[in-house]
């Protein structure tokens, strides 16, 4: 069984990737909604919840868990998988694809303050974009806005009017993917939004394929929504993005 978590609705963008590319598979999706968001507190705390939200994926049988959640991700990886039996995949801001596609030498990632603080983020930009001027953007109270259905064009110019001369965007929060159809309307026609929504759940088949944990024949595949303050009225709201 295949694990999807995040701190909320952010990762149900790659969950239903994974259901797409993989409709034989059971899934199931933990959104930690207790803690959300977790964008704005210490590493400390980011790895307690996400730790805990990955032993619970695991206790359900999953063997294959998507940290679907860039902050948590990039707050260590690594931490993660010395922990947890099953295979850990993460996401992280794309920015080895975006350093392709400029065409300006000139990039934008937007994410949650501790993304963007990050030192996992300035690693990539070294190893990926160093001849690449990239304007990192923490922009704040999306993930609330986003959780609440409460998206504003005014919340998001806040931060959107910083970018002028970059025609690349990465979306480096998942939860930024749900309303990237808002990002790119503002952005206007020649910026190129871009996030790892489709490179996650195409590496969740490839890890699946080598280590045969997919069932890969026809079946009736189930799913499970889960969520930490055990609410109907949340798992509700999941439900309407799948
Ligand atoms: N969806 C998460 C991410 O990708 C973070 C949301 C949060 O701040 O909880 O970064």
């Amino acid at each position: 069984m295949i694990g999807v978590f995040d701190s909320g609705l952010g990762g149900l963008g790659i969950f239903r990737k994974i259901k797409l590319f993989l409709p034989y598979e059971d899934i199931v999706y933990y959104a930690d909604n207790k803690n959300a968001p977790y964008g704005n507190k210490s590493e400390d705390k980011i790895k307690e919840l996400t730790l805990n939200s990955l032993k619970l994926l695991e206790k359900k049988g999953c063997d294959i868990i998507v940290v679907a959640c860039n902050t948590a991700t990039t707050s260590g990886i690594d931490y993660y998988r010395k922990q947890i039996k099953a295979h850990i995949i993460g996401v992280v801001p794309v920015v080895k694809t975006a350093a392709q596609m400029t065409t300006k030498k000139r990039i934008a990632v937007l994410a949650t303050k501790y993304t963007i603080q990050s030192r996992y983020l300035d690693d990539l930009i070294k190893k990926f974009a160093p001849k690449i001027k990239v304007k990192k953007i923490a922009c704040e109270g999306w993930v609330k806005a986003i959780e609440n259905n409460t998206v504003t064009d005014a919340l998001l110019k806040k931060c959107l009017k910083n970018i002028s001369n970059e025609d690349v965007v990465v979306l480096g929060c998942t939860h930024f993917t749900l309303i990237k159809g808002h990002i790119q309307r503002l952005l206007g026609p020649d910026a190129k939004v871009v996030s790892s929504n489709d490179a996650v759940a195409r590496h969740v088949m490839r890890v699946g394929m080598k280590y045969r944990l997919l069932s890969n024949k026809p079946r009736k595949s189930k799913y499970i929504y889960l969520c930490s303050d055990n609410s109907k009225k949340y798992t509700d709201k999941i439900k309407q993005y799948v």
